[in-house]
Parts: C-alpha cells; structure tokens; sequence
C-alpha cells in the first residue's frame, strides 16, 4: 500500500485540477453506519425501502422513524483526520473541490470550503409542501409546518428523486476539467454519481477498503481504510 500511496502523491503534485469524489466509507471512522459495506445499513433495514419519496407519503411513520433516528446518531459526531486533511490539501491549492454523497456535513465541518452535497443534508429540515426550513427539533417532535400545515423532513434526496440541480453541475464541471479524480470510500452502487468517474478525461484513483467488482476502471486502487490511508498521503505530500 506504502508504494501506491506514494504513486498518488506523485500525482497530487503533477496535476492540476484534482477532485475528490466521496461515499459512505468516508464517514465510517466518524462512526456513520455506511449502507453497503460489512456493517452497513443493508445489514438489518434497507434504506432503499424507507429513504424514497414513496414511504414519505404513504408511511409517514416508518420514514419519520428512520430519519429521526439517523439524526440523533448525529449527536457528537464529528469529522476524523481525513476530514481534515482533504480541508487542509484544498487549503493549500492541492484539491480543487470535494463532491460527496454523505449527508452528514462532516467535509463541510472539517474546513472544506468548496463542497458539492449531491445527495444534500440531513440536518437541513424543510416542509414538503412549502419548503420552508424549519429547525430540526421540529422534524424529531413530528410537527406539521407551522406555515401551511405541511408535513416536514431532512433536505436529502430520496430514491425517486432527483438530485440538486446546482451542486449535481458544479460537480460535473468540476470533474470534467479535473487532470485527477480521487473517489474515497463508495460502492459506486448508486446513479447517477456512479457516472461520475468516467467523466474526467484525467487519472482516476480509488481508496476503498475492500476491492468491489466493477472499479476495474481505475487508473490506481488503493484498499485501505480512508482516514489512515489519507494520513499517509499527508505525509508523502508535505
Ligand atoms: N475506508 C474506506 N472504505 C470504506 C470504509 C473506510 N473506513 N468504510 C467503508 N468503506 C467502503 C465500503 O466497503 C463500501 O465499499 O465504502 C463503501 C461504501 O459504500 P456504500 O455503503 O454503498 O455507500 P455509498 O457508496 O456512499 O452509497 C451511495 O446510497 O443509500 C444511498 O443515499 C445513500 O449516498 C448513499 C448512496
């Protein structure tokens, strides 16, 4: 692992315009469950059957439930070293931008300034009918909104729906300029992000700590844990 970390720090300092695609597996060491890997989500609910637009309307509760849940894990969390460290390399010029799927903010909460939430934020609560946001506590009290009557929930795209149409283009642009496109700790099992990779006209390296089928595409694969595999790219890239 040692060599190839040090092959992606040759070609940190060579490129130009890189980008960091990130999943689920990057917030694990912050203790976030991730959905596919060993001790995912999958394991005992499947997300897919409660986090859609569907369940939302027809089964208020289950969705409720599972959110409210998800959000009081929340509580004390925060970003771990990798987090950091990726808010310190965009600092120094070495990343351009950071587009993830995690919805937790940690990138946003580590010091990251130019963060593309593809698939939004659990902490930002709307009502459904006339997106007004209201705070959290509203959503983990099951209130109505308190302008039109609405029912409330997280800021995150659900199955079914479609992606924010601002952070989805940033990300694209970005990607399609970017020379290197480092993807951190995604199944890649998800559309229309797992797209993404095959945008850039330039190298792609995965970082992932298991090696899934389908990431034969990759330019160099890293299978390591994130946060101690960004620990050591820090130290090649000082
Ligand atoms: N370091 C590196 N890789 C890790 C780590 C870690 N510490 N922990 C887990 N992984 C790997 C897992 O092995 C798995 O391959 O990260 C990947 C996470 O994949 P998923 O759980 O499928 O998460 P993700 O790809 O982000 O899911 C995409 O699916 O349910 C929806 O909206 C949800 O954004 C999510 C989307």
């Amino acid at each position: 692992m040692k060599s190839k970390i040090m092959e992606l720090a040759r070609l940190i300092k060579n490129a130009d315009h890189v980008v960091v695609l990130t999943g689920a597996g990057m917030d694990t060491e912050s203790n976030i469950p991730d959905f596919r890997g060993k001790e995912g989500w999958w394991k005992n609910i499947d997300p897919r059957t409660v986090a859609n637009i569907e369940t939302f309307h027809e089964n208020y509760s289950l969705f409720h439930e599972f959110y409210s849940m998800r959000l009081k894990m929340l509580e004390g969390i925060k970003p771990h070293t990798g987090h950091l460290l990726l808010a310190e390399l965009e600092s120094k010029g070495m990343i351009k931008s950071i587009a993830t799927q995690n919805v937790a903010g940690l990138h946003v909460m580590a010091g990251s300034r130019k963060v593309y939430e593809l698939h939004g934020n659990i902490r930002s609560i709307r009502c459904n009918r006339c997106s007004r946001e209201v705070d959290v506590k509203d959503f983990l009290n099951k209130e109505k909104c308190k302008s039109c009557g609405g029912p409330l929930r997280p800021g995150v795209v659900l199955f079914g729906e479609m992606l924010p149409t601002e952070a989805w283009d940033s990300a694209l642009s970005d990607i399609e300029r970017s020379d290197l496109l480092i993807v951190i700790g995604t199944s890649l099992e998800v559309y229309p992000v797992n797209q993404l990779p095959m945008m850039t006209k330039g190298k792609t390296v995965l970082i992932n700590n298991e090696d899934r089928g389908g990431t034969g595409m990759f330019d160099l694969k890293i299978i390591g844990n994130a946060r101690e595999v960004l620990e050591e790219l820090y130290e090649n890239l000082r």
